[in-house]
């Protein structure tokens, strides 16, 4: 618990910037608006957790976090800065490919489905961008990932390949792959439900241990169990809107909308 305090005092309430800042966001495919005016604000330091039945737009707003989807209309921020453009004045400027990959960097994402890289082993999937994007050397980089790999447990599996591995050692992995590359922001879409419910429990504890370090995470999740004990602040989302928000024990315990209330009660 005591991280928690620190990390509370590292970045007082009302000071510092907010890690992702969202006013009025919008997004469209063809004629079908997704979602319908986001407003929100995660703090840096915080574990932010998105729930919401299938199809209200949890994915597709993680995925315009980090610019893989475009905005319709509204604000988009991370840590202070537009997400996709640039502000001169009034006007706002599309960034190119390369300034919005370079911004993505910081922003690491780990997918339902874990994505490594079937003909690279473990270490090679965390070192792989590292070496790619960011020029480091391989034998630091794969000093740092062997470092990470021991972190999510699997030091002993750093030579196996992912077809080797359970679903839930391939998502640790997935996870130091993105750690490697020292994100200030980590988006989680629904990090555990395609395991197998034995194998939950592992890559939780290793979320867990990351927010006690500190790191920021939006995270889309079923496990409530998750969101009530990690969570600093939970989003329950419908048809492409904020119904409710709060502290995760207020929201799931003490639901103040109907619409939310229904959910919970065929989820908990
Ligand atoms: N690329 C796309 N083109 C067209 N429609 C899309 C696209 N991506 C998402 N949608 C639609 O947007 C809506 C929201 O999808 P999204 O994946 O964000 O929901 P979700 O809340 O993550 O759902 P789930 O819990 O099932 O993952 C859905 O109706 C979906 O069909
Ligand atoms: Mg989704």
């Amino acid at each position: 618990m005591t991280d928690k305090l620190d990390k509370t005092q590292d970045t007082p309430r009302g000071s510092g910037v907010p890690m992702v800042k969202a006013e009025d966001v919008h997004k469209s495919f063809g004629h079908v608006e997704v979602l319908k005016g986001i407003d929100l604000e995660v703090k840096p330091g915080e574990v932010f957790c998105l729930i919401g039945p299938s199809g209200s737009g949890k994915s597709t707003f993680l995925r315009c976090i980090n610019h893989l989807e475009k905005i319709n209309a509204g604000r988009l921020y991370v840590d202070g800065e537009l997400v996709g453009y640039r502000q001169q004045g009034e006007k706002l400027y599309e960034l190119r490919d390369r300034e919005v990959a370079m911004k993505r960097r910081d922003i690491g994402m780990v997918f339902q489905r874990f994505n490594l890289f079937p003909h690279m082993t473990a270490v090679e999937n965390v070192m792989e961008a590292p070496v790619q994007v960011k020029g480091v050397n391989r034998t630091q980089a794969r000093e740092h990932a062997m470092q990470l790999l021991e972190r999510v447990g699997l030091a002993d599996r750093a030579g196996h390949y992912p077809s080797q591995l359970s679903g839930g050692q391939q998502q640790r992995v997935a996870i130091a792959r993105a750690l490697a590359m020292e994100p200030k922001l980590m988006l989680f879409d629904e990090p555990t439900s395609a395991l197998d419910p034995e194998l939950v429990g592992d890559v939780l504890d290793v979320m867990r241990d990351l927010a006690e370090s500190g790191m920021t995470m939006v995270v889309v999740t079923h496990e409530m169990g998750f969101a009530r004990e990690v969570g600093d602040s939970l989003v329950f989302m419908d048809g492409g809107v904020v119904v409710e928000s709060g502290h995760p024990r207020d929201v799931l315990t003490n639901p103040q909308h109907e619409r939310t209330q229904s959910f919970l009660s065929k989820v908990l």
